[in-house]
């Protein structure tokens, strides 16, 4: 079935567009999110021909009451976007034609979808990261608030996910906020990369009307303007930085989930997540299961998929626009709403979140983890640290043959395996001692984690 012949490009064609063919091409669906930053775009590209006395002041503001009116519409939802327009751009522009008759036709001199769209997603996605960051800095607050009120629970902190040496919980958990922090600068190093516009590149070769650029830029906030109108138009590295960006930062919420699907485990219970994070189950009524942070672990692979699939699509096309571009919107949409998800139940997930610290100091008494600590203790004595470690060495397997740990071996058997050994060894070994004594720079020490997290509230007012 065909359709009317109502397309702003009918005038080159004999035959209407397919049905199938005209949904198929038809962005609007999914770029209609964009509409406050194309009617913005156009305000700004409509300013500036005005000023180089390409419109007249009357045309202008026909323009702009017309455009500003369309926003009003669409936020009241008086106005709806209809499956006629092929993508958010034609939409607006058939819209105010409409309302204000020829001056909207004017609108679109010196401009092109192509640079129009591309000035559409760098406004929209400069704004969304805003929001991430600052979504991620709640999530840094609730670590260090968690981290301070348990500066000095004790824990085992683990290799290979086996009990190697006792921290801080605390110290554990502001790993994750050096991680979410490094996130935060890169999102801002996208957005400095992001933030220059490619308005006036035009379909890929600029124009041949006398227009200001640096104008347009500045009026939507741009640091600068792209320097050549191909790249301009063709250029999807901000939307695939911006991805690779949330790539890791999701990699990082993913690694903390599948950490808090671990402790909340009866196996570890080390945290009791809060009720408003957990759901039970439809059969077992004993089970409260981490679902949240299971999303966010699996919602992590979407965000990855999304990045390739865009890589995947660039990767091939010839210079300068093809349509294939259009498929940037919904990968990089869909990245956008699953990380602002993921860390709006995260934030309030982890600051609810209790600490077993029985549990945690339990779990660091076994596993000979102040092993390496007592070999410190002969080293400290005189002993080469390598014969120190194969003394202790000896010293655990024969714990584990009697079935004790370090703290509970004699003296008396302790001097068979080196003279030098003395009493004060049991305080040297003891879990508060080992952390408390782990005061290297960055140390799971109970200081270092309250000096960390003083250091990391001051870094998030710098941010
Ligand atoms: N909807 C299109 C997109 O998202 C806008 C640009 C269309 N340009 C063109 N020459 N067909 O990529």
């Amino acid at each position: 079935m065909l359709i009317n012949m109502d397309k702003m490009w009918a005038g080159r064609f004999q035959k209407a567009l397919d049905k199938k063919a005209d949904e198929f091409n038809s962005s609007l669906r999914f770029d209609c999110r964009m509409y406050a930053q194309d009617i913005q775009g156009s305000k700004a590209h409509a300013a500036m021909l005005c000023k180089q006395g390409i419109l007249t002041e009357v045309e202008l503001q026909a323009i702009h009451t017309g455009l500003d009116g369309i926003l009003q519409d669409i936020e009241k939802g008086v106005l709806t976007f209809t499956d006629g327009a092929e993508d958010i751009h034609m939409f607006v522009e058939a819209e105010l034609t409409k309302r204000i008759g020829d001056a909207g036709k004017k609108l679109h001199t010196a401009r092109s979808r192509n640079d129009q769209v591309a000035v559409d997603i760098r406004l929209y996605l400069r704004d969304e990261a805003e929001v991430v960051i600052s979504l991620i800095k709640e999530a840094i607050e609730a670590i260090v608030m968690q981290a301070e009120t348990n500066a000095d629970v004790i824990a085992p902190g683990y290799t290979h996910l086996q009990r190697a040496q006792p921290i801080s919980f605390g110290h554990h958990l502001m790993a994750y906020a050096e991680m979410l922090v490094r996130d935060i600068g890169r999102l801002q190093d996208c957005v400095k990369r992001m933030n220059v516009s490619p308005l006036g590149s035009c379909a890929l070769a600029g124009t041949t009307y006398h227009t200001d650029r640096a104008y347009t830029a500045s009026l939507l906030g741009f640091d600068g303007v792209t320097a050549n109108s191909i790249d301009g138009v063709s250029d999807r590295d901000f939307c695939l930085e911006l991805m690779s960006a949330f790539s890791i930062l999701m990699m990082h919420l993913s690694r903390l989930s599948e950490e808090i699907i671990l402790w909340a485990s009866w196996e570890f219970k080390f945290i009791e997540l809060d009720d408003a994070y957990t759901t039970g189950s439809s059969i077992m009524p004993q089970k409260k299961n981490p679902d949240m942070a299971e999303l966010i672990r699996g919602k992590t692979g979407r965000v990855y998929g999304d990045l390739i699939a865009l890589l995947t699509t660039l990767k091939g096309l010839p210079l300068a626009y093809n349509k294939d571009m259009q498929e940037d919107k919904e990968a990089v949409f869909d990245s956008i709403d699953t990380v602002k998800m993921c860390l709006e139940v995260l934030a309030p997930m982890l600051a609810t979140m209790k600490v077993l610290a029985k549990n945690t100091y339990a779990a660091a008494g076994k596993g000979f983890i102040n092993a390496t600590d007592l070999a410190d203790y002969l080293a400290k004595k005189g002993r080469p640290f390598r014969a120190a470690y194969k003394t202790v060495g000896q010293i655990v397997a024969y714990c584990i043959e009697k079935g004790c740990v370090l703290d509970e071996l004699a003296l008396e058997e302790y001097k068979k395996f080196d003279e030098v050994f003395e009493a004060d060894l049991y305080t040297e070994i003891s879990l508060q001692t080992c952390v408390e004594k782990r005061t290297s720079e960055g140390g799971a020490s109970f200081a270092s984690v309250k000096k960390q997290a003083a250091a990391m509230k001051e870094v998030l007012k710098s941010l």
